[in-house]
């Protein structure tokens, strides 16, 4: 039996080792390891491939929007919008900060927060004056948090809408979409670049992974970018003054020699994402719609830019069985996510509106093997195997 892992950082190293290990082994000569040029000139490089906002280094992901929410001085009283169907970190830094969470349900489609719910809250639940948009329990909704999960944007025209009728900022969660595009009515955008914040996560896994943890906040607004430089320098500024209080989220020089190493086979690796995905939907078509494949809502008018299969999640009732048979056949899958957020215990203290579409989500999605290292070989392998299921 051959073994098809989920995913293999491994293979990935050993096509770069050396020359990384060249980038690493000058970082340490310098022995300058925090922030310094290494760190800025990867700030520049990502800034160019997301309508150049201001990129801002940061320890990880989570604490890009952590420093974003500080930036935006989110605290108690405030709310927060967001999808349930996500990583915990996206509700996870609004809960430290003191913030209620409001969870609005996701597109069955595209797992995506709902433009349509979104709209619905705010108009149906909310009440809107000159000082903004209030819950039902008064607390001032601060920011919505629009997740571009698995890689595919979020309606962004849709949501950018909204939230600028109720005057509400957007903080794009692009922590899985580096290099997606959206075709927004302005013209081609980049996740992370098309509303007025945003953030990338560059955890090991990532279609960009670094060493270790590794994000980047991004901002269109430059007054925004000088707060986020310190907020995550402790708040100082200048030397041991400090105004606000912030926190040490300061991107490592050796990470960012490592990513800046691995940002020009960006482009290539997802194309090979692609190439894998379609590959998949080919061979799932004649199974739907027992399982249905992701969508790419973007594909007619920008072709494979629109979706970067950070993931590729396939729908199905007989989800648990699927998992048990690949499984048997050395296939590894994940699950992502089994319990949504509005029903973890430690946020039932905040505000859910029903979110069915979620919950059938968290039962029904199941992660195929998706990177660009993986053979044809193994792809048949698991395009196979799952075929084998479904023609039981
Ligand atoms: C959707 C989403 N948001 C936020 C994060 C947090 O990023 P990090 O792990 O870099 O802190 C992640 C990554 O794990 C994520 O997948």
């Amino acid at each position: 039996m051959t073994f098809v892992p989920f995913f293999d950082l491994k293979r990935q190293f050993r096509s770069l080792r050396d020359d990384i290990l060249g980038e690493l082994t000058a970082v340490c000569d310098s022995q300058s390891f925090i922030l310094g040029p290494k760190v800025e000139m990867f700030e520049k490089a990502v800034s160019s491939i997301c309508g150049d906002r201001h990129a801002v280094g940061m320890s990880s992901g989570t604490d890009a929007e952590l420093a974003l929410l500080m930036g935006l001085g989110v605290g108690p009283g405030d709310a927060i919008v967001t999808s349930p169907f996500t990583f915990f970190a996206t509700a996870g830094c609004g809960a430290r900060l003191g913030v209620k969470l409001v969870f609005v349900d996701i597109d069955r489609d595209t797992f995506n927060l709902s433009a349509k719910r979104l709209e619905e809250f705010f108009s149906t639940d909310c009440t809107f004056d000159e000082r903004g948009l209030r819950t039902s329990d008064g607390l001032l909704v601060k920011a919505v948090i629009p997740v571009h999960l698995f890689g595919l944007c979020c309606a962004m025209d849709e949501i950018l809408l909204i939230c600028s009728r109720f005057r509400v900022p957007v903080i794009e969660d692009a922590a899985q979409a580096i290099g997606a595009e959206y075709p927004s009515s302005n013209g081609l955008k980049r996740a992370g670049g098309i509303g007025e914040f945003g953030f990338f996560s560059f955890y090991p896994t990532k279609n960009l992974g670094a060493f270790g943890d590794a994000g980047m906040a991004l901002a269109k607004d430059s007054a925004m970018a000088d707060r986020l430089k310190v907020i995550r320098n402790h708040g100082m500024e200048p030397k041991y003054c400090h105004d606000v209080v912030g926190g040490n989220f300061r991107l490592d020089a050796l990470q960012a020699a490592v990513l800046l190493k691995k940002l020009p086979y960006l482009g290539a690796w997802s194309e090979r994402r692609w190439e894998i995905a379609q590959h998949y939907r080919t061979e799932f078509g004649e199974f739907a719609p027992a399982l249905q494949s992701p969508v790419e809502p973007f594909r007619e008018s920008i072709g494979n830019r629109g979706h970067t299969y950070h993931q590729f999640v396939v729908r199905t009732a007989k989800r648990d069985e699927l998992r048990e048979h690949l499984r048997a056949l050395g296939i590894g899958t994940e699950i992502y996510y089994p319990i949504p957020l509005h029903l973890q215990n430690c946020f039932a203290q905040m505000t859910a509106k029903p979110c069915p579409v979620s919950e059938s989500a968290a039962r029904e999605a199941l992660a195929l093997p998706i990177f660009p290292e993986l053979t044809d070989a193994e792809v048949e392998i698991v395009a196979k195997g799952v075929g084998s299921f479904f023609k039981k």
